[in-house]
């Protein structure tokens, strides 16, 4: 194991995040940053329509699940993987094919999303330049499926990464919904470039 792994797994294994998600029910620390969005921006209600982008191992599926109830519906889409969660329709592949991103929208049988989270990470590979890109790929491709199964209303909450595009992005965002604004949830490592825009009330 290089010296840079053996100090990232030693930060891991520190983290209170980490050690609070091993003592819960959820299967990742990301729950907590999607608790801390919830409680501050009331995101989730019983009965809702819950998109996960993204969703594995499952701890943000696990969250809005059980904050939607079961008279609301949570669909999980991401190409690895995940174990089931009760009243979670999870969608296995790449968000970015044409074919999933059908299938993700043909899922919702018509209905209109009430919330689309999107916690996608592209494999980053710690050059700036290119991380930002693909992450950003990735976010256009969320605005469009959001912009083709939000309600009127309805809100987007998505993980990005600071870079140069941003300025523009959050312009889109801007034309198509009533207020954005950027959230950076303490369970998110402070040193990392990752932060969360919301984006309220969808202007269909
Ligand atoms: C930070 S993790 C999500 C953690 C999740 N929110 C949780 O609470 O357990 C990011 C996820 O994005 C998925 N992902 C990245 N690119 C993807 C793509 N193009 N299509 C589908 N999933 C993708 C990865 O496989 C990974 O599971």
């Amino acid at each position: 194991m290089s010296t840079g792994s053996k100090q990232r797994r030693k930060e891991h294994e520190r983290d209170p995040y980490v050690k609070q998600a091993r003592r819960s029910d959820y299967r990742s620390r990301a729950t907590f940053k999607l608790q801390e969005l919830n409680e501050k921006d009331k995101l989730l209600k019983p009965g809702q329509t819950v998109v996960d982008l993204g969703a594995a191992p499952g701890s943000w599926s696990q969250y809005a699940a059980q904050r939607v109830g079961p008279s609301g519906k949570v669909i999980a889409v991401d190409m690895l993987p995940m174990e089931p969660i009760r009243n979670v329709q999870f969608i296995q592949g790449d968000f970015t094919n044409d074919a999933v991103f059908r299938r993700c929208v043909d899922a919702l049988a018509g209905a209109r999303a009430d919330l689309v989270i999107s916690d996608l990470s592209p494999n980053l590979t710690g050059i700036r330049v290119t991380d930002q890109a693909r992450s950003m790929q990735l976010a256009e491709r969320v605005l469009e499926f959001a912009c083709l199964t939000l309600a009127a209303n309805g809100n987007l909450l998505i993980k990005v990464f600071e870079g140069a595009d941003m300025e523009e992005y959050r312009r889109k965002l801007v034309q198509r919904f009533q207020r954005v604004m950027a959230r950076k949830p303490k369970a998110s490592r402070g040193a990392s470039r990752e932060f969360y825009v919301l984006a309220r009330g969808y202007k269909v």
